[in-house]
């Protein structure tokens, strides 16, 4: 069963429909530091602290890495669990806030994170205000961190870390560089690609796809230049794949990345960049297999997606390889060993030498 959920509230976000979710008096603000010095969420939120008692973070690095988030979970040790938490930012600041909404109960991240321990059962309220489009963060029921000691990223998860409500605001996404805005959304288009071709997939997710998919392909360009209803289109594709990404699931790019960024110090989307030219030329080689002959057919027929993403990189000046990023062949065998998770939903795994020809193509 799908269900679609936290509510969503669009627009530019005032204090008091911000008190009306807000739960206790204890509040913890994370949010990235661009977003808080630039827009006037910090100036709305201030304003809370008549009322509220507010502790504010803006260190989480990208990755959101252990250290970061022990760092607040330490500040409160001395003081009382908060009662709510507003992230305010991308991927990271999202993760790392749904990550702490369940660690103030003696449960460690490491816990976590190693699965040690199962899930609490309850969590601190999440305000979600995210201002990339693009992660899904925040509807997903994942949280990816990194054990920053260990050199390991990986990814808890579970509905609970679900945020509860999100707030979307086109205005706050403005904030993010070009490059950035370019990057983040064609890891929107590899959450609708690769959820609709995993063999977990259903119909409700693909019919999501195709819509996030098209919207990618209209509004992306014009979302990078700050056109403000490109920008909206783009949250909302993103946040509906984060749903996708809570029922379906993402496919091998998205595996190999999780080895691939830490090895290269390069951002998620960047990794899912590189390893597109290689997975998407190995799915258009076998497309009734691999069910890029059903989605080019929802796309409306006549549709040559390989190319269409090709274009898209080209046009946003995002046409990487894994080579660019700094990995060279002779490690392409160690990439592959390493890789783990659910490789088999994705439709073309065979072996690990399907993750060995994935790399090679996308030198
Ligand atoms: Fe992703």
């Amino acid at each position: 069963m799908i269900q679609i959920k936290p509510s969503i509230h669009y627009g530019k976000i005032k204090k008091e429909i911000l008190k009306s979710h807000i739960f206790g008096k204890n509040i913890l603000i994370i949010s990235s530091k661009t977003v808080w010095e630039k827009s006037y969420l910090s100036s709305v939120i201030g304003q809370l602290s008549d009322k509220y008692i507010l502790k504010i973070y803006t260190h989480i690095q990208p990755n959101a890495p252990f250290s970061d988030l022990q760092k607040i979970i330490d500040d409160y040790k001395m003081d009382v669990s908060p009662d709510t938490i507003i992230a305010i930012g991308g991927g990271s600041i999202i993760d790392a806030a749904k990550a702490l909404s369940v660690s103030f109960q003696n449960i460690s991240i490491a816990d976590l994170f190693y699965k040690i321990k199962p899930m609490p059962r309850t969590s601190v309220k999440l305000i979600a205000i995210p201002t990339t489009a693009g992660t899904g963060a925040e509807l997903s029921f994942g949280a990816i961190i990194y054990d920053d000691v260990k050199n390991i990223k990986g990814g808890i998860r579970g509905e609970i870390i679900q945020p509860n409500i999100v707030f979307i605001d086109a205005e706050l996404y403005r904030t993010a560089p070009k490059k950035l805005i370019s990057e983040v959304g064609f890891d929107c288009l590899t959450h609708a690609i690769e959820t609709y071709v995993s063999l977990k997939s259903d119909a409700l997710i693909r019919y999501q796809s195709v819509a996030a998919i098209k919207t990618v392909f209209t509004f992306l360009p014009n979302a990078v230049d700050g056109d403000l209803n490109a920008l909206k289109n783009m949250a909302i594709a993103s946040s509906m794949m984060g749903v996708n990404l809570a029922y379906s699931s993402t496919c091998l790019p998205h595996r190999i990345q999780y080895i691939i960024g830490p090895l290269t110090n390069t951002s998620h989307a960047q990794g899912l960049i590189a390893l597109y030219k290689g997975w998407i030329k190995l799915i258009a080689e076998n497309k009734s297999k691999s069910g890029l002959n059903n989605l080019e057919y929802d796309l409306g027929g006549r549709v040559n997606l390989v190319d269409k993403i090709h274009k898209l990189k080209e046009d946003l000046n995002i046409n990487y390889s894994i080579s660019t990023l700094g990995v060279n062949e002779s490690q392409i065998e160690h990439i592959a060993e390493k890789t783990t998770g659910s490789v088999q939903n994705d439709p073309i795994y065979i072996s690990n030498e399907t993750i060995i020809k994935i790399l090679k193509e996308s030198v």
